[in-house]
């Protein structure tokens, strides 16, 4: 399977891959790797069962081969607000917009992946599944629909596609359907999401000083043993559990008892171990709110859910958790019932802070930790405090596997320049980004914008970046702690603009805008609201007043900057 750019993985040559007419060809679009995993067991199946195949992320299909398909498999996610993955939002636009060819030749299968508890459940893979039958394209298999519970469906409707597919080729093309050598079906890696490596942990510190607003923590983890490889740039899916205290809290709101024993879906635990390791209990849902509200018959909420609410309901959903529904809005809810009702605890992905080359068989984290104080209650984050809480060199384990972000490489060409925008944790994987350019002696240059609230307290690994800066491994560092301003009076009233990483990129506007003229990459990592939104105005901004764009060819040149590959994002 052709799947991954990975150094000393097989690939088919060229020359070697079969004629679209002879192949099953799998396309994914991921955001999370829920898509990617489906997709990547649905080929894997495939040519067990001797049919041809090449897997393909959305991101790297060469669209002018579109038009030679003949048996196309699509797996796609949808993402909050009826979105395309970031990887397929090319494939998406291709395919809907005008320029896409007619596709009479064409068998397909979409199976669409989404969350039920939004509005536009599935969007994406319906309307690729529509389009493409209006392009002339005729289906494999009906639309298969999967729920946050994803493989109560992708299973069933991959051996249905897989089925079909192989009728469809072996009716076209007899010879090209064989039994294929073992060696060509990669058996499934020892550790992944459904068998998390657990491991010890060799460090657990804390990075800003004792007096900072927000605890952050350096996490180091041992994957020895476990045969789990990553690169720069990919994340580190942990499995959580919830906070002991998280679940008392809710125990005690419910008035339920934590020994009570629950069987659900053939399980039988203890309602306080279903709530601790099993369930979801620090994101707050349309779909809890609606089965919450339900079942106290909370018609003020309820009314919340419809469309013209729509503001209201995500200022709620943005600001609580589920706890404090339940002391706000108590409902009478029995074990089973809430048990049934919450939603399957998931993993955490965290951009990986180091690179293996540097630290060997360590996997780094840089950890902000989520512990507040609000509605009159104290809230955690699921992950970060169970993190937080792993003692090092201890008996502490965490469950862990390695999640592939291939839209977020350092360039191949070690000779290019990287610009990295990383403000608060954002930073993490411009650490593992620096010590790999160190390691492999890469001799492009390497630039860092980083941002926090204050210099004395919340300079992320401040050591290593001076020390980086002295070996000459990073060549220019620009600042931007956002809250150490003179404190002025109009400060001190929260009015004065806060300084942050896009007014640096401002102020470097020239030069960086010639780093990017020589070929730079430009990489940007946190907060996807509102830090990565302004970071890409800024750009535009900066492309207008020092590349003699106008607003609209701005966007343009950052579109195809995109598209090339060289201004990628990994943002949450
Ligand atoms: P603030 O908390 O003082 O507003 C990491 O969280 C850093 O990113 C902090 O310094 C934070 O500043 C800053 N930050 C907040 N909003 C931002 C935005 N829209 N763009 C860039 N940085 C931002």
């Amino acid at each position: 399977i052709a799947a991954r750019a990975e150094p000393g993985a097989p690939r088919l040559r060229a020359e070697a891959a079969p004629a679209a007419a002879e192949r099953l060809t799998v396309v994914y679009g991921s955001q999370t790797g829920n898509a990617r995993r489906v997709a990547e067991r649905l080929a894997r199946r495939a040519e067990a069962a001797g049919l041809p195949v090449r897997l393909l992320r959305a991101g790297a299909y060469p669209q002018r081969e579109l038009a030679q398909e003949r048996q196309l498999v699509v797996v796609v996610s949808t993402q909050g607000e009826g979105e395309p993955p970031d990887d397929a939002r090319g494939f998406v636009e291709f395919l809907a917009g005008r320029r896409a060819p007619k596709l009479p030749g064409l068998r397909y299968a979409v199976l669409a992946l989404g969350d039920s508890s939004y509005p536009q459940f599935c969007a994406v893979g319906r309307l690729l599944d529509a389009r493409l039958a209006e392009l002339g394209a005729s289906r494999l298999a009906p639309l298969g629909e999967a729920d946050v519970d994803v493989e109560a469906v992708a299973g069933p409707w991959s051996e249905q596609a897989l089925a079909r597919a192989r009728e469809a080729l072996q009716a076209a093309a007899p010879a090209a359907v064989r039994a294929v050598p073992l060696h060509a079906v990669p058996a499934p890696p020892a550790h992944d999401r459904d068998r998390p490596f657990a491991a010890a942990v060799l460090a657990n510190q804390r990075i800003v000083s004792r007096d900072s607003a927000r605890e952050v923590r350096h996490v180091e983890l041992s994957l020895e043993g476990s045969g789990l490889r990553y690169e720069p740039g990919d994340a580190l899916g942990v499995w959580p559990r919830n906070p002991p205290a998280l679940v008392a809290q809710w125990l005690e709101a419910l008035r339920l008892d934590g020994d009570e024993p629950v069987a659900w879906q053939g399980r039988t635990l203890p309602l306080a171990q279903w709530l601790e390791r099993e369930r979801e209990l620090t994101r707050l849902t349309r779909g809890w709110l609606a089965a919450h509200a339900s079942a106290g018959r909370h018609v003020g909420l309820l009314r919340l859910l419809r469309p013209e609410h729509a503001a209201e309901l995500a200022a709620l959903l943005d600001g609580h958790q589920p706890v404090d529904l339940l002391r706000l809005h108590p409902s009478p809810w029995e074990a089973e019932a809430l048990v049934a009702a919450l939603r399957p605890l998931t993993p955490r992905l965290y951009s990986i802070a180091s690179s293996p080359k540097a630290v060997g068989e360590e996997v780094h984290l840089t950890v902000a930790v989520v512990d507040y104080e609000a509605h009159g209650a104290r809230h955690w984050g699921a992950a970060s405090s169970f993190l937080a809480a792993a003692a090092a060199d201890g008996d502490a384990r965490v469950p862990v596997f390695v999640e592939p972000n291939e839209r977020f490489r350092l360039p191949a060409d070690p000779a290019r320049d990287v610009v990295m925008i990383g403000p608060g944790t954002g930073v993490a994987p411009f650490r593992a980004f620096v010590q790999e350019r160190r390691e492999t002696g890469a001799r492009g240059r390497n630039w860092l914008f980083f941002g926090n609230r204050h210099f004395a307290q919340d300079f992320l690994y401040q050591v290593e970046w001076q020390e980086a800066l002295k070996q000459g491994h990073l060549h220019r560092l620009d600042l931007a702690f956002s809250r150490d301003g003179a404190r002025t009076g109009a400060q001190a009233a929260g009015s004065a603009p806060r300084t942050y990483v896009q007014q640096r990129l401002r102020e470097q506007g020239r030069e960086l805008y010639a780093w990017l003229q020589d070929g730079a990459h430009l990489y940007v990592c946190g907060d996807a609201a509102r830090m990565a939104r302004d970071v890409h105005a800024a750009l535009a901004d900066i492309a207008v007043a020092h590349g003699g764009h106008t607003p609209e060819s701005a966007q343009a040149w950052l579109d195809d900057l995109l598209q090339q590959g060289r201004y990628a994002r990994d943002v949450y």
